[in-house]
């Protein structure tokens, strides 16, 4: 069975956080549909807010991010400034006032703007939307910069979650993906976010890492499982040197190969369920009693540019440069050049230059592979009720020899197996993954 699996791990296939992915993204789409979209958001529906701030203090050779080294902190001031214009364009292009459900800061590293940075922006939205009782107020983090002040200053802010970026804590690999991160700066982050009052704490872990081993990894789940966390998503590492110079500087002998991905990711899943974690879809873990478990478990579990989530809300709304919002008829992304937007939004103007709109078709789709990756089924009656799929399911077939997937009429389920490459199952249904493979990273 490892040969089969070997066979469609190497295959370059999105990750689904969208779909169409942003690969499809082109510029048929345009800030008039922007307006559009915003305009006709019911004032009734409470939308999730994503921010994103494109600004490390120094950059990891693997890192797949929209970021880049801020060497001057009047730039990041720049850029907080364009943030908060972004947010009055936004309030003036919605009907009513907005309310927010969810509020998630994305980078890069968005404590980069400072305690006082990350207020003001907050300001700037408390003062224009309403936010709903007990929404989720979540942030990325990078540990080594995590201090007792910025903890305690985030909890003032109301924020409920954060992510780590753990990555991997063994110091051969460290050096060889350029973060230099002691145990001890996660483990103080931990303490400084739990005693501010911060309970919900993620870690980002990666495999496929250069010099990563089956040995290595199960040292660094141990590790990372003694703190407790109550989520890990566990990325496989997404090795692009076209498309990311940063991880040209990657030594590419050093990379593990599919055989050593697949059985690093079957070591890092045994090792998280044995302390007690909960597998969520393809990388995920949760505690049992933690909301994304119970989500999987009742079946509410989604998938968003962040991975897998339990926020189901169709509207979101993403600002800053790079950043992606979804409406019921397209998806809109903002120019990724930061220059770009921050002069466009000083001059008045929304971002948007690229997205793709979403006809009934594309919804049906959509919904069958969120199914897939989610459920690891999908039920086409109710996700595609229109759609024949004869082409998709006859693609389907040589997986199903393989063992991989069953199709009982219309329900389409992956095997046990089939799970590890749910993926490649996913992409029988997207017809844009046939011809760009190259632009993608491995199944597994
Ligand atoms: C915005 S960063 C997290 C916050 C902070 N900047 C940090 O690094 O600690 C988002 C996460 O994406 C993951 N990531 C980045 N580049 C990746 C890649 N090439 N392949 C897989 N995961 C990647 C890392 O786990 C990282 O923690
Ligand atoms: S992993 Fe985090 S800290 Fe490293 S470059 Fe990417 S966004 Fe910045």
């Amino acid at each position: 069975m490892n040969d089969i699996i070997r066979r469609y791990a190497m295959m370059q296939v999105p990750r689904y956080t969208s779909y169409p992915t942003a690969a499809e993204f082109t510029q048929s789409v345009i800030v008039a549909d922007q307006r559009r979209w915003l305009g006709a958001i019911d004032p009734a529906e409470a939308v999730s807010l994503y921010l994103h701030v494109p600004y490390c203090r120094e950059l990891c050779l693997y890192c797949g991010c929209n970021t880049k080294k801020a060497l001057r902190d009047d730039v990041v001031a720049t850029y907080r400034e364009a943030l908060e214009r972004e947010i009055a364009l936004l309030d003036e292009a919605v009907p009513g006032r907005l309310r927010i459900a969810r509020l998630h800061w994305g980078g890069g590293t968005p404590s980069i703007l400072g305690i006082d940075g990350l207020a003001s922006v907050t300001r700037a939205l408390r003062g224009r939307f309403d936010f709903e009782p007990g929404f989720e107020h979540a942030i990325e983090l990078d540990p080594r910069y995590v201090t007792a002040l910025l903890a305690a200053g985030l909890n003032e802010l109301g924020v409920t979650r954060v992510s780590l970026g753990v990555q991997d804590v063994n110091p051969l690999v460290q050096a060889a993906i350029g973060r230099w991160q002691p145990m001890r700066d996660v483990e103080a982050a931990v303490q400084w976010l739990r005693a501010a009052g911060i309970r919900n704490l993620n870690f980002d872990l990666i495999y496929g890492l250069p010099l990563q081993t089956t040995a290595s990894l199960r040292k660094t789940c141990e590790t990372v499982a003694m703190l407790s966390p109550d989520r890990i998503a566990c990325f496989g590492y997404a090795h692009m040197p076209r498309l990311k110079a940063n991880q040209r500087r990657i030594d590419e002998t050093t990379l593990p190969d599919a055989d050593a991905r697949i059985d690093q990711a079957a070591v890092i899943e045994e090792e998280f369920q044995r302390h007690g974690f909960t597998k969520i879809g393809i990388d995920h873990f949760a505690r049992p009693d933690d909301a994304l478990a119970l989500a999987a478990a009742a079946g509410r579990l989604h998938r968003n540019f962040q991975g897998y989530t339990d926020d189901g809300r169709e509207t979101l709304i993403g600002l800053g440069a790079s950043s992606i919002s979804r409406f019921t008829d397209g998806y809109v992304q903002n120019v990724a050049d930061v220059p770009s937007y921050v002069r466009t939004i000083a001059s008045g103007r929304l971002a948007a230059v690229r997205g793709c709109h979403l006809d009934a078709a594309e919804r049906q789709r959509a919904r069958t592979i969120e199914s897939l990756m989610c459920r690891f089924e999908a039920d086409l009656d109710v996700t595609a009720p229109d759609m024949e799929f004869i082409e998709e399911l006859s693609l389907l077939q040589p997986l199903a020899a393989d063992g991989l997937v069953r199709v009982d009429g219309r329900v389409v389920t992956a095997t046990e197996t089939g799970r590890q490459v749910v993926r490649v199952i996913a992409a029988a249904f997207d017809p844009h993954a046939r011809t760009k493979a190259t632009r993608f990273s491995k199944a597994v």
